[in-house]
């Protein structure tokens, strides 16, 4: 059985006074909650692990740097990040791919980083508004996955989540055919290469402008086992419901 999970992508956004939402979050996690994490910015971890203590939601990084330690100004390591208390980091979000021109090598460097630090990585692909007009989808998400998963990837260590780049923000969402097909040609990747046992249980997160309304309808596909959510991950108000829609 495949763990469910809803995490929270809150971006440059929020300070010490949006922890009341996740204070508010913890009210409203259904009896049988799927895992839930929260990614805030990096100055708030420490704090967001505080607030999560005693509860199920986990806290989780929006990036981690690749290398352990040195002299990298501005950067976080994965182990400050482990510090903190928190248990996920996000890498290769398109908004990192695209404005710190991270490369799927990065993201793969980044991944293994997140790993020997203890950290489930959650590992981010998807294609551009250009690419998926052009019908290319499916050969940049293998590409992706061909270039920004590690050899030794596992099912507890990572989490796959799929974002088409111009359903970020922008309300737009692909019908539930496309989120069908790419998750599932997304599962059979991961056959190919890790087997059957690893592909069975390794959790696919789709992304990009879910919302309380159409979260049930993006649930329905098979291989989609929760969502990477941003906007609606900032108000409890709004991630409740498509926690509970899991
Ligand atoms: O990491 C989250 C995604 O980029 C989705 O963002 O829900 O605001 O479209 P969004």
């Amino acid at each position: 059985m495949r763990r469910k999970l809803a995490a929270g992508n809150w971006k440059m956004n929020g300070t010490a006074a949006s922890l009341a939402e996740l204070e508010a979050l913890k009210s409203l996690l259904p009896a049988d909650t799927p895992d839930v994490v929260i990614c805030p910015p990096a100055p708030l971890l420490f704090r967001a692990t505080q607030a999560a203590k005693g509860t199920s939601i986990r806290i989780g990084a929006q990036d981690c740097h690749m290398q352990a330690s040195g002299a990298f100004t501005g950067d976080i390591s994965a182990d400050m990040i482990a510090d903190t208390g928190a248990t996920y980091v996000i890498v290769g979000h398109s908004e990192r791919r695209e404005a710190h021109e991270e490369r799927d090598r990065d993201v793969r460097k980044k991944a293994k980083s997140a790993w020997a630090a203890d950290l489930t990585a959650i590992i981010c692909i998807g294609e551009t508004l250009e690419d998926h007009e052009a019908n290319n989808t499916l050969d940049i998400i293998a590409g992706q996955l061909a270039g920004s998963l590690p050899g030794e990837m596992t099912p507890t260590n990572t989490v796959i989540a799929y974002e088409p780049i111009w359903a970020i923000g922008t309300g737009k969402v692909p019908t539930l055919d496309q989120i069908v097909e790419v998750h599932d040609f997304i599962r059979e990747r991961i056959t190919t290469r890790y087997g059957a046992p690893v592909a069975e249980l390794i959790p696919l997160l789709y992304g990009g402008s879910v919302k309380p309304d159409n979260a049930a309808m993006i649930f329905q596909a098979e291989n989609v086992d929760g969502a990477l959510v941003g906007g609606a991950s900032l108000k409890a108000a709004d991630f409740g419901p498509i926690i509970s829609a899991l």
